[in-house]
């Protein structure tokens, strides 16, 4: 070991001072902060039905899809693939998904394509990307907080335009428009949407990105949620309406494929001048919830999300962490809190599970509601 010296120069390596990178400290994970920070006891008496996590596969009840599962055994077992690939991903690869993604007015060219490490890999890429420390980007609220995190890491500062619950979730774009200036360097808008299950229509779409167009804003959609609507509902992937606007569409196999643990996800660069059973379940829960004083539930379109609205000045909780703690404890069910997604007041439910389970988990939601609801008090006995 060397000795330490009297100048700064060995006087700075002669200890260990292995210390935390500036990105590392101003990198956040809003979900984590929040649940990790809860103290969730669940009742011991009932079995736990967690609501929160994302994962499709979490309760078996959704299988991927057997060409899929046949077509990656035979890709292994075929022995040609071991070895490393174009750093955009192989070309078969790329011309799969652009095949994949193009519509009969909108055909994608396999050389837009960019395999990465599932959407948040595709996220993180175009974030910075495009935006460098110092600029902003526009985000959701309610939305999902991985934009937050890459951002904020590399000193890129991150705005929320609001979703409004009363319009199906849709953007208010004169506060949208209003954030933008000239370090701005990114839309972000989340389509189908988490938290909301929202799924916006053409003209809402065309909106959005007249506001992009008129300010010369790039777009990030984030579509991981495409094609998972429900019957009646179409999906437009912003891609496929932009004439000149750029857009950056990313999306992967996660959640319409149902296999979030293979990590696949892609870019799909536009620069040119369902799973069903969700319904039911989205409907289950949202008949059950809508009947309960002191929520709202906002009846999603797609996704696997519902967002649901806690008047907090009904219940004797602070917030609605609190809430959810004591949800927890006495019901087992636990719902991330609409903190983790910047809308404070709001609990996210997952509506992949089966559905006897959350139609169980609703019941105790609103049994657990009518007990501690101030007016309406009908138990403890
Ligand atoms: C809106 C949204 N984008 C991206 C992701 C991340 O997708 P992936 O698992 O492919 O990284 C998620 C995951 O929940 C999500 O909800």
């Amino acid at each position: 070991m060397k000795p330490c010296g009297e100048d700064d120069a060995d006087a700075a390596r002669c200890s260990w001072d292995v210390r935390c990178s500036g990105l590392a400290r101003a990198t956040h994970n809003p979900i984590r902060a929040v649940v990790e920070n809860l103290h969730l006891e669940p009742n011991p008496g009932k079995q736990l039905i967690a609501l929160s996590l994302g994962d499709p596969t979490v309760f078996g009840n959704l299988q991927p899809p057997g060409e899929l599962l046949e077509a990656v055994q035979s890709s292994l077992e075929s022995l040609s693939y071991n070895g490393y690939t174009a750093g955009r991903g192989s070309q078969e690869a790329r011309e799969a998904v652009a095949k994949y993604s193009s519509t009969p007015g909108s055909t994608v060219d396999p050389n837009d394509v960019v395999l990465c490490s599932g959407c948040s890999g595709a996220l993180d890429i175009c974030i910075t990307g495009v935006a460098d420390p110092g600029q902003n980007i526009l985000v959701p609220r309610p939305g999902f907080s991985i934009y937050r995190t890459l951002a904020e890491g590399c000193g890129i500062a991150v705005r929320s335009y609001d979703l409004k619950p009363a319009d199906g979730w849709e953007a208010d774009l004169v506060q949208m428009e209003q954030q933008i200036d000239k370090n701005t360097a990114l839309l972000v808008v989340t389509n189908p949407s988490n938290p909301c299950g929202s799924v916006y229509s053409r003209r809402h779409l065309m909106d959005i990105l007249e506001v992009a167009r008129r300010n010369y804003l790039p777009v990030l959609a984030d579509e991981i949620y495409e094609h998972m609507v429900f019957p009646g509902k179409e999906f437009i992937s912003m891609g496929s309406l932009s004439q000149d606007v750029p857009i950056l569409v990313c999306s992967g196999l996660a959640k319409r494929f149902l296999v979030p643990g293979w990590r696949i996800g892609w870019i799909i660069i536009h620069d040119r001048n369902g799973i069903l059973q969700k319904e039911n379940n989205a409907l289950v829960a949202y008949d059950i919830l809508k009947r309960v004083e002191g929520l709202y539930p906002v009846m999603p379109e797609g996704a696997m999300y519902m967002m649901v609205g806690i008047d907090m000045i009904d219940f004797p909780f602070e917030d609605e962490l609190e809430f959810l703690q004591q949800l927890m404890r006495e019901e087992s069910v636990f719902c991330l809190p609409g903190q983790c997604f910047d809308y404070p007041n709001y609990m996210r439910l997952v509506i992949t599970v089966p559905e006897d389970l959350l139609k169980e988990a609703c019941h105790r939601i609103a049994d657990f509601c009518a007990r501690h609801h101030k007016t309406i008090c009908t138990l403890p006995t």
